[in-house]
């Protein structure tokens, strides 16, 4: 299986260089044209690697999304780093899994340290204990899965039978994997409250108030509330200190949602911004989007994992039951991939300060976006970006509010269909914002004109 992996090796690299080359950083949104390119018939027998690369660079190449490239601005979607690619090479030959302590010592303990690393790294080593998830969707259900068993230990055994009317608290800008998780937990996503925000996207405390007032008068009991360090929309980041309070108050649990914006704590002029999360009880973070680590790798870091739930199978016996760390005692998944080998790779080689001046860069090109959209005539740049994620759009006032809509609309259709660069839409205040986020260290001032450039072009169709 071995012996020709370094000529195999160099060859794919020739042609990741190759494939480099093309203009276009979306490469088809056309769900026919993929399909049809990719050939359906299972082979029988196998095929030479020579033949695989040809397959690969007719099929699958022409459809890569250039995510890595300074162009590319969807979504929150990172730039991963090649140091961390060649993690990925290495996990994967190893093929670890660290199902059980003793199938993967080491993939058990590094994620462990890298835990305890990315928590340093946010301001936050009394938060050192948690687990490496596939993403902040996963982080963000087991949030609520821990908040479930502080508050029901029995239910462990009895399930949740007799906890009635529990609610949970959140931003109208909270990530939609909070209701997701709401539904996958049996908590029922009509008992989540979703509060208001003020005009700079942040939970309305008051309004918070007095909606957890009114459900315990109704005899609801409040589970968890949760804050928001960094919004997917915009970047808002909620008042974390006096959501601890109330947390506090109410006696309920606290989870802090730092999955993209939390690394800017590092930045001195934002600090304060996150002042309060030390309170949480459970708070989540995606290397994998502003720390560069390739998909996927999310943390949710805890003072403390809870009690842990144990499941010995026959066949997942062991004679030795030293103090070992068994993650799979504290969430769903069992088979884990070695996910902290690429948080590690990215962690050491960059290092801490390194990963700053990053992030700092980052958020100076997104200003320099807004410099340069917020001089074009009709367009409204939203006030509110902290970080890195810019919406703004186009607003004529010689159009009607629909007509603005509608070109808008079509402007975003229009960079899709074309491909030259990529950013996504989303709604604010009702109406339809182009949203740029900038997480990739190589942008610069130069691709920021020709994104500009290509958004322009976009509304003069
Ligand atoms: C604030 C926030 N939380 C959670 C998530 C979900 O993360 P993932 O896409 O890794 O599941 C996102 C994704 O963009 C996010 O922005």
């Amino acid at each position: 299986m071995k012996e020709n992996l370094k000529s195999h090796l160099s060859e794919v690299v020739n042609l990741l260089d190759n494939n480099q080359s093309v203009s276009q950083v979306l490469k088809s949104n056309r769900p026919t044209e993929i399909k049809s390119t990719l050939n359906k018939t299972l082979n029988s027998e196998g095929i030479s690697f020579n033949q695989l690369l040809s397959d690969l660079e007719k099929e699958i190449l022409p459809y890569i999304n250039r995510n890595t490239d300074p162009r590319f601005a969807a979504y929150i979607t990172g730039s991963g780093n090649p140091i961390g690619a060649i993690a990925e090479f290495i996990k994967g030959y190893y093929n670890q899994n660290g199902l059980k302590w003793n199938n993967s010592p080491i993939a058990n303990e590094l994620e462990q340290l890298v835990i305890r690393w990315v928590a340093e790294f946010v301001g936050l080593p009394d938060h050192s204990s948690g687990l490496l998830t596939s993403g902040g969707s996963m982080s963000n259900y087991l949030g609520l899965h821990f908040a479930l068993a502080a508050k029901f230990p029995q239910r462990e055994m009895d399930g949740l039978m007799g906890a009635k009317g529990l609610t949970v608290y959140c931003s109208n800008q909270s990530h939609s994997s909070i209701e997701r998780s709401m539904v996958f937990l049996g908590l029922g996503r009509s008992n989540l409250r979703k509060i208001d925000v003020d005009c700079e996207f942040k939970i309305d405390v008051n309004k918070l108030r007095s909606q957890l007032i009114e459900d315990i008068e109704s005899g609801l009991q409040p589970l968890a509330i949760i804050g928001n360090a960094g919004t997917t929309n915009v970047g808002a980041i909620d008042d974390l200190e006096k959501l601890a309070q109330i947390a506090k108050e109410f006696n309920t649990w606290y989870h802090v949602d730092g999955a993209y914006g939390l690394p800017a704590r590092n930045l001195l002029e934002l600090s304060s911004k996150f002042d309060g999360i030390e309170h949480a009880n459970s708070i989540i973070i995606n290397p994998h989007k502003w720390m560069y680590v390739p998909f996927e790798a999310s943390c949710i870091l805890l003072k403390q994992i809870p009690k842990a739930i144990h499941f010995e199978p026959d066949y997942l016996y062991t004679a030795n039951k030293e103090d070992r760390w068994e993650s799979s005692e504290h969430t769903i998944e069992l088979t884990k991939e070695f996910r902290a080998l690429k948080v590690w790779f990215t962690m050491k080689f960059y290092g801490t300060n390194k990963l700053i001046e990053f992030i700092r860069h980052d958020i100076e090109m997104t200003n320099y976006l807004a410099s340069k959209l917020e001089k074009v005539k009709y367009f409204v740049v939203e006030r509110v970006h902290p970080l890195s994620i810019l919406c703004f759009r186009y607003e004529n006032d010689n159009l009607t509010e629909e007509q603005n809509e509608i070109t808008n609309q079509k402007a975003l259709l229009k960079i899709e269909n074309e491909g030259l660069i990529f950013i996504t839409g989303t709604k604010l205040h009702g109406k339809t914002y182009m949203r740029a986020y900038f997480g990739n260290p190589d942008r610069t001032k130069k691709d920021v004109d020709y994104m500009v450039g290509e958004i322009l072009a976009s509304i003069k169709q």
